[in-house]
């Protein structure tokens, strides 16, 4: 029984279950996707997508590393009289080299982190306006020595607005792309009892270079001190009394450019350096001594206008809005400094004083004073390197301006109760 269960020797061979793989045949995967294109006609649709590629890519602009970028802030207006300046400036963060490149289609730029020491006073509340106005985000540091939370009070609320009370003769820690750095008592009567400009500019030196921001120094014309040249161009050394009532200004703003230069040369801080001539207009301080807000408030109250010495010293005037714009181009492009910002228009103290007549009140009177210690008796700028460089210059003159400031004074002076009054 067991023999019927093993093999007997039938006709065929057993057969075998082990795996045995086809042979190849190579035809076959090279003809099978060309047969399934053809058929379903995706040849046609492969060489459309060529076509539509190409086209894009040879009617884009070409994406060199040095490609314009367009402001979404500035008016066409401002890019079209300035075109310089914004076909060759680069948006920068502040860090490493500065350029961002391209911003890719269809992306916004993305708004800058910047702060404004001295953003409570009068220059730095109308550049935190028009950095608020083109969506960056602004941080205001200010001791309120002489700034007023009244000139920044209405972006209160505003998420991309802080406002931080701080003397920048301490240090802080801030991460930002942008330091304006403006805090500094700027009339006679401030400046002599605050030792800000060292110190606050050494703090804010060593912010931007910890964390890697573009910093702008507001420095001034006093460094030129009693000018033995005339215009002042940035390459005058100036004629200052280091030992003078004034020298804690004028020495204090050329350490402070001593101190930027040695910072960017030094720390690979990138710098910009502004040279700021008189300047007037909205909140400015009432009473600081300086000649155009002393003017208009002694006019609006029926008050003497004082002239110190005999009134020919002379000066140019320059609208708080011109500045403004010169400071943010001057941030914004590619030059250190230092950039006189300032109106080559000049007015003699007389002169400016018949301005103010005319403008507010034509029998206000004139009184001569003896005039203060190392009174500066010409000053102003010669502005061809902004020009050329920044694109810039002032575009309103003083008899323009003035009458801005006085309605603003006016309303300060008097109180909202005269200006409803007075319009009525
Ligand atoms: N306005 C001009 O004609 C003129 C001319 C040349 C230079 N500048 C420079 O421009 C800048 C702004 O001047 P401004 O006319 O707006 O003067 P401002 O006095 O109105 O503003 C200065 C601001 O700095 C603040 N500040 C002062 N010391 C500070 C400190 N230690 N810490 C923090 N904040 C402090 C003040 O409170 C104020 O808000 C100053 O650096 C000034 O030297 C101005």
């Amino acid at each position: 029984m067991a023999s019927e269960l093993i093999f007997r020797g039938h006709d065929s061979p057993p057969v075998s279950h082990a795996y045995s793989p086809k042979p190849p045949k190579p035809w076959l995967t090279v003809a099978r996707p060309i047969h399934y294109m053809l058929r379903e006609q995706r040849l046609v649709f492969t060489f459309i997508g060529i076509a539509i590629a190409t086209v894009i890519f040879t009617l884009r602009p070409s994406p060199t590393p040095h490609a314009p970028i367009t402001y979404p802030y500035i008016s066409s207006e401002l890019t079209q009289q300035h075109p310089s300046t914004y076909q060759n400036g680069h948006l920068t963060t502040g860090f490493g080299t500065g350029s961002v490149g391209k911003i890719p289609l269809g992306l916004k730029r993305k708004g800058l982190r910047i702060v404004v020491t001295g953003g409570a006073g009068f220059v730095g509340s109308h550049l935190v306006d028009r950095l608020m106005s083109r969506g960056d985000s602004v941080i205001v540091v200010d001791n309120f020595f002489t700034g007023r939370k009244e000139n920044v009070m209405h972006h209160f609320g505003n998420p991309r607005f802080e406002l931080i009370r701080h003397d920048v003769v301490e240090p802080i820690l801030l991460e930002v792309d942008q330091i304006f750095h403006l805090a500094c008592p700027a009339s006679p009567v401030h400046y002599k009892h605050n030792p800000t400009n060292v110190v606050g500019t050494l703090n804010m030196l060593g912010l931007a270079k910890r964390v890697g921001a573009r910093f702008l120094l507001t420095s001034t014309s006093e460094v030129y001190g009693d000018p033995l040249q005339h215009p002042q161009v940035e390459t005058y050394w100036g004629n200052v009394n280091p030992i003078g009532v004034r020298s804690c200004y004028d020495e204090g703003k050329r350490t402070a450019e001593t101190l930027t230069m040695d910072y960017h040369r030094g720390a690979g801080v990138e710098a910009r350096i502004a040279r700021i001539f008189n300047t007037y207009g909205p909140r400015m301080c009432i009473d600081d001594g300086r000649v155009v807000s002393n003017f208009v408030a002694q006019a609006l109250r029926k008050e003497p206008l004082t002239v110190y010495g005999d009134g020919k010293q002379t000066r140019s005037f320059q609208y708080v809005s011109d500045l403004v714009e010169g400071l943010m181009r001057l941030m914004e492009g590619e030059h250190v400094g230092p950039f006189n910002l300032g109106n080559p228009g000049e007015f003699t103290m007389l002169e400016l004083a018949q301005v103010v007549q005319e403008t507010i009140d034509p029998n206000a009177k004139i009184e001569f004073r003896p005039n203060t210690e190392d009174d500066p008796h010409k000053r102003k700028p010669d502005i061809t390197k902004a020009k050329e460089l920044l694109g810039w210059e002032p575009k309103v003159p003083l008899r323009k301006g003035l009458p801005m400031m006085v309605s603003d004074f006016r309303r300060r002076v008097f109180g909202d109760h005269k200006e409803v009054a007075s319009s009525a």
